[in-house]
């Protein structure tokens, strides 16, 4: 089957969150199936272009019609990937050049990925490639399926649409105008990118994809709610026929404890208590901690964004450090109320709290195979991965049992016993502390229980394999009755 994948990030090249890292490994799980023929386009940021292990060779060029606009694009395919998977960059340095260093975030966003929706669109009737499926990912590339009904079926007659969603709280909004001064789309399709007045994209892709999935089952169910969908809920009840939840994966090659690169020391299933031991070690010097082999180390790697649950965590952080005997390690970047208050927080149990207010892959992989504990309290999961992550590298997760970590982690009760780590239902402090307390007795009190439990989570499959199966299976069901 012809697939091609659009997306605003995919890893190594490009990488924010967990979108970045499905654009890496799906593609390349889908290209392992025999028969597959797979493509991905991204755009052509700067640091990509900088990139000198990146080696490309310009394509095709032609201007894309964007409202009165006519915009130079430019494709480049790299030359260098062995994996099976092609993947084509789009050029076009006024929307993707030397901007600022973040890949989102500009005035004219809107305007940057409806170019690169429909640059993609052009590019592939250019090079005649004429795929079976396209799947696409988030508002970014949420204008593909409208365009490809609205303007391009002359091309594509029987291609298929997948749109993904992997966060529902981005829906690519823009004023009105935008529809006609940006994305001169014919008028009768103004109902679908309509909500208020206002332009959504996501809702386009929405009402006009032949299929609609997200990132876990659970999320699949939860966005049919108000309080889930950011407004969305009542489009997807609309077509809740059309949409379908795929957990996905890890990248179980990069995310290894017996081959990461990053780590200090190697391990498996068998051998994860003395490995994990020096990396714990090493860890807590890393990061400027008494090094205690038996205080359980708890840790969380993440976007310090609202939602990722910060706020029960910063609400619970003192109890926590009055009543329990632990080490508290917070790695990532974000809004300034949470940097500020996990620095404050360190400074108050200097030997108790360590706040690396950056972003390092390289550490992020060794806390994840040093750390006893991983807490993701998330308000709303879509799925999550780095719960993945941590069962991998030998570490019990605590999570919120919603979206993508309720499908990941079934809740052990607190013997250790039946599940992957340990979950509360509602979105509440004392509910989360409660859950921490659980998983800390039993580290204090039960260690074989717990290192059953890490055992457990370290002998799960999160390969891509099965979320790949799940994506052909329903490519196959678009693409039956052309
Ligand atoms: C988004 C979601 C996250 C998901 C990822 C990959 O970042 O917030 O839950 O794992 O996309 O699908």
């Amino acid at each position: 089957m012809k697939i091609v994948i659009l997306a605003s990030e995919g890893s190594p090249y490009a990488k924010s969150g967990g979108l970045g890292d499905v654009i890496e490994a799906l593609p390349a799980a889908l290209a392992r199936i025999p028969g597959n023929q797979v493509s991905v386009f991204l755009p052509y940021y700067q640091k990509i272009k900088e990139n000198p292990g990146y080696t490309v060779e310009r394509v095709a060029q032609f201007t894309v019609g964007l409202g009165w606009r006519q915009q130079y694009c430019g494709v480049l395919r790299l030359t260098n990937r062995t994996d099976g998977v092609q993947v084509y960059f789009i050029d076009n340095e006024y929307y993707f050049g030397a901007r600022s260093g973040s890949l989102y975030g500009a005035l004219d966003d809107g305007e940057r990925f409806a170019f690169f929706s429909k640059a993609c669109l052009d590019s592939m009737v250019t090079m005649q490639l004429i795929p079976d499926v396209i799947q696409c990912n988030d508002w970014q590339t949420a204008l593909v399926p409208v365009y490809l009904n609205a303007m391009y079926r002359f091309y594509f007659p029987t291609t298929r649409c997948m749109y993904t969603i992997h966060n529902i709280e981005y829906q690519g909004w823009a004023h009105g105008n935008f529809f006609d001064d940006v994305l001169g789309l014919p008028w009768e399709w103004r109902g679908h990118l309509d909500m208020n007045g206002s332009v959504n994209m996501m809702k386009g892709a929405i009402e006009t994809a032949d299929l609609v999935t997200t990132v876990s089952e659970t999320y699949a169910q939860e966005l049919m709610y108000p309080y889930y969908a950011h407004g969305l809920d009542g489009v997807l009840s609309n077509v809740s026929w059309k949409l379908t939840g795929i957990t996905n994966g890890i990248d179980v090659n990069t995310f290894n404890p017996e081959t990461d690169p990053a780590l200090p020391a190697h391990f498996n299933r068998d051998t994860f208590l003395a490995g994990k031991a020096v990396c714990k070690a090493a860890l807590q010097e890393e990061v400027e901690l008494p090094k205690v082999p038996d205080v359980p180390l708890l840790v969380m790697v993440t976007r310090l964004a609202g939602h990722k649950g910060l706020d029960l965590l910063c609400y619970i952080s003192r109890r926590l450090m009055w009543e329990e005997n632990c080490q508290m390690l917070i790695l990532g970047t974000g809004e300034s109320q949470y940097e500020d208050f996990f620095r404050d927080l360190a400074n108050e149990f200097p030997d108790r709290v360590s706040a690396q207010i950056t972003f390092n892959l390289g550490l992020a992989a060794r806390i994840y195979a040093g750390a006893d504990i991983y807490l993701m309290p998330s308000k709303s999961e879509p799925c999550g991965l780095s719960q993945m992550n941590a069962m991998r590298y030998g570490t019990v997760p605590v999570v919120h049992a919603t979206g993508g970590l309720k499908d990941t982690v079934p809740p052990a009760d607190e013997h250790g016993k039946g599940g992957l780590g340990f979950t509360f239902q509602s979105y509440n402090g004392d509910d989360f502390l409660a859950a921490l307390k659980r998983a800390i007795a039993l580290y204090r009190d039960d260690p074989a229980g717990f290192q059953d439990l890490q055992r457990r989570g370290m002998e799960q499959d999160f390969s891509w394999d099965q979320p790949a199966a799940r994506y052909m299976e329903l490519f196959r069901r678009m693409t039956a009755n052309r």
